[in-house]
């Protein structure tokens, strides 16, 4: 079972010092979207970071499985892709590539998931191979050659590719899916069945959550499924400059149901799969906590306010 943890991390580093990677951590600290967060994680301020696997994607995981297509032959394997934007090393990923596979798995046994998580900073993907060996998780040498492979997992020429078992790891910053020339974010890195977004989207700055969302609609098929979990900072004592700060910056449900809701000037006769345009699309919230009240660290570190509503959706493109 696999390679000495000391040697994947060699690896890695080696891979940063490949001629044809023009991604390196210079570029974490020359990037002004990674630069802050690459100041936290050498810092280790990760206090997003959870110990545990999120109870919220343990509990809702089977309903974000859940198919409601009538042709599904449930004996047969079913092979499913799940995107986690802004990974940092969340033991999320872990669960998800080893439910398949897991005799104790809530899972149905014929769903076989494969996990890709995009992370920006070097650090968070390093310490996520280092603390899940059993994944074997190790570099992909990128060449001129495999980068216009389609069969590999993405093709992109920013990214550097970390390969396990059913879990790729996807190093680089997340708006260059948009950036790459002649390219669509999906024809990168594929398109998805679901995506878990926690604290990912109430990561990004407000000015560039359009450009967030547009990546990440156009990542999902139709009829895929996103398992979203947003923070909604609220003062009741009209205290605005409060609710304003972040990361993590406040998302409401106004803001979710505007931005997932399905697309202007899309074309309703257009069936085609490939299309970006999200012609129906379903919203619901699934539950709302108070995290002042249920984690008591946060009411210190957050005390000018007078609710932290973490909120889960569960957001379906139906065409
Ligand atoms: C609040 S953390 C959430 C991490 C993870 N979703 C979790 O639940 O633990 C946000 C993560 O996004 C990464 N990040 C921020 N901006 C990024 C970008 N533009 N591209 C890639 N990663 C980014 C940060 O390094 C950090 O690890």
């Amino acid at each position: 079972m696999g390679e000495d943890v000391n040697t994947i991390s060699n690896n890695i580093s080696s891979n940063n010092n490949n001629t044809n990677n023009k991604d390196d951590d210079n570029c974490e600290t020359s990037n002004e979207n990674l630069k802050p967060w690459y100041q936290r994680w050498d810092s280790q301020r990760i206090g997003f970071h959870l110990k545990d696997v999120n109870p919220i994607i343990v509990k809702y995981l089977p309903e974000l499985l859940k198919t409601t297509s009538t042709t599904c032959n449930c004996k047969q394997i079913q092979h499913r892709r799940i995107f986690v934007p802004l990974c940092g090393k969340a033991i999320d990923m872990a669960y998800l590539a080893s439910s398949s596979s897991s005799s104790s798995s809530s899972l149905s046994p014929s769903v076989q998931l494969e996990v890709v998580g995009l992370e920006g900073i070097r650090v968070a993907l390093e310490e996520f191979i280092q603390e899940h060996p059993n994944l074997n998780i190790k570099p992909i040498i990128t060449t001129n050659n495999n980068a216009n492979d389609e069969n590999s997992t993405h093709r992109s020429k920013k990214l550097e590719q970390f390969v396990g078992d059913n879990i790729t790891l996807l190093k680089g910053d997340y708006f260059d899916l948009l950036e790459e020339e002649d390219s669509s974010s999906a024809s990168i890195i594929g398109r998805f069945d679901y995506i878990y977004d926690r604290g990912s989207m109430v990561a990004i700055e407000p000015q560039l959550r359009t450009s967030y969302v547009k990546i990440l609609k156009s990542l999902l098929k139709p009829g895929g499924k996103i398992i979203l979990v947003t923070l909604e900072r609220i003062s009741t004592s009209n205290n605005i400059e409060a609710t304003k700060k972040g990361p993590p910056y406040s998302i409401d449900e106004n803001n979710v149901r505007e931005m997932f809701s399905c697309d202007e000037h899309n074309n309703n006769n257009d069936n085609n799969d490939n299309n970006d345009n999200w012609i129906e699309s379903s919203i619901t919230l699934l539950e709302e906590t108070d995290q002042l009240v249920l984690v008591p660290e946060d009411k210190l570190r957050y005390p000018d306010l007078d609710q932290l509503l973490e909120a889960v959706y569960l957001i379906q493109r139906k065409k």
